[in-house]
């Protein structure tokens, strides 16, 4: 932590100084999200948590949608995004257009959103979801048929679960479409008694072979509440650092992939955004009112 020490020490003051709040991903590196993060959680708390910030200025270390989802539901302030490369797989795979062809094939059918995708793309949908509420958003609906984009996977596995016939597109995380059943079945072999949890942006051979599959902040809930003795966290690689750093007796079994676009939010870029002030997100005033009302169709789901 010591070569931290000197930009965590500018990050607090330049916070104060700009009247500034971090809110920080669980995929952040450990000296961002235990070092200068103010809010931590996954995207459903992080857009929570962004409606309710009184600072003028928020700094999302995260990916380019989640910025743009904080400044669409608290759009008074000033939304940093430390690094606009910040990009997302899932986000890049969709545009509008794809979603008016869905519309046209499957006419009647709702589209449920997920929150990995561009105010664009969010605005020509019904509702949101992200993985921690993706089934109550579905069951809330009460049809028997949606159209649930972009993560194909994610579809199929909420599919699963709620029995629901999921219209799909073939969006995939880069990060999580790289498991493999094998890995699961080796980490068993290697660790017996291990309890493994998956992110159900996996694909569904990979969710079947775990002990419990959930977004990152279930993943923690799990941890909390089960207290298993050894656990493999199938997800970004930072998820284990930041859990690990806060139970020092669980042991964290790896392999894990990176997310490269999350890690871009360095220490450096962080301060580099305090000090200049940029980049800014904003978004376009013909997509924000309707991408705004999916969201917000989706935190009113409880
Ligand atoms: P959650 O933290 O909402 O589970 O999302 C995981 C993810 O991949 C975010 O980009
Ligand atoms: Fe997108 Fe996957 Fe990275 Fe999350 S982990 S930002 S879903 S590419």
């Amino acid at each position: 932590w010591a070569m931290y020490a000197e930009d965590i020490e500018a990050i607090q003051r330049l916070k104060r100084e700009q009247d500034a709040v971090i809110l920080a991903h669980n995929y952040m590196t450990p000296e961002v999200f235990h070092g200068v993060a103010d809010i931590r959680g996954d995207s459903l708390a992080l857009a929570r948590e962004a409606q309710h910030v009184d600072a003028g200025t928020i700094v999302l270390a995260g990916v380019h949608f989640m910025a743009e989802t904080a400044k669409l539901l608290n759009p008074a302030k000033r939304v940093l995004l430390p690094d606009l490369r910040s990009g997302c797989s899932l986000a890049e795979s969709i545009t509008p257009q794809d979603i008016a062809a869905l519309r046209a094939q499957h006419p009647g059918a709702p589209v449920v959103t997920y929150v990995n995708t561009s105010a664009t793309v969010k605005a020509a949908s019904d509702i949101c979801c992200t993985s921690g509420n993706a089934v109550q958003i579905i069951r809330s609906l009460g049809v028997d048929k949606v159209i649930m984009i972009p993560d194909q996977y994610l579809a199929r596995n909420i599919a699963a679960l709620t029995g629901v016939e999921v219209v799909t597109h073939p969006g995939a995380c880069e990060v999580h479409e790289r498991f493999t059943p094998l890995d699961i079945v080796q980490i068993r072999e290697g660790h017996p008694g291990v309890t493994v949890l998956a992110h159900p942006e996996c694909p569904p051979d990979v969710v079947a072979e775990a002990d419990f599959a959930g977004s990152t902040a279930d993943m923690q809930r799990y941890v909390e509440t089960e207290h298993p003795v050894s656990v493999a966290l199938i997800t970004e690689c930072s998820m284990s650092d930041n859990l690990a750093a806060q139970h020092p007796d669980l042991e964290f079994v790896r392999p894990c992939n990176l997310c490269p676009h999350m890690k871009r939010n360095t220490l450096g870029a962080i301060r580099t955004a305090l000090e200049t002030g940029g980049p800014e997100i904003d978004v376009d005033s013909a997509v924000a009112e309707p991408a705004r009302h999916a969201i917000e169709r989706m935190l009113a789901v409880r």
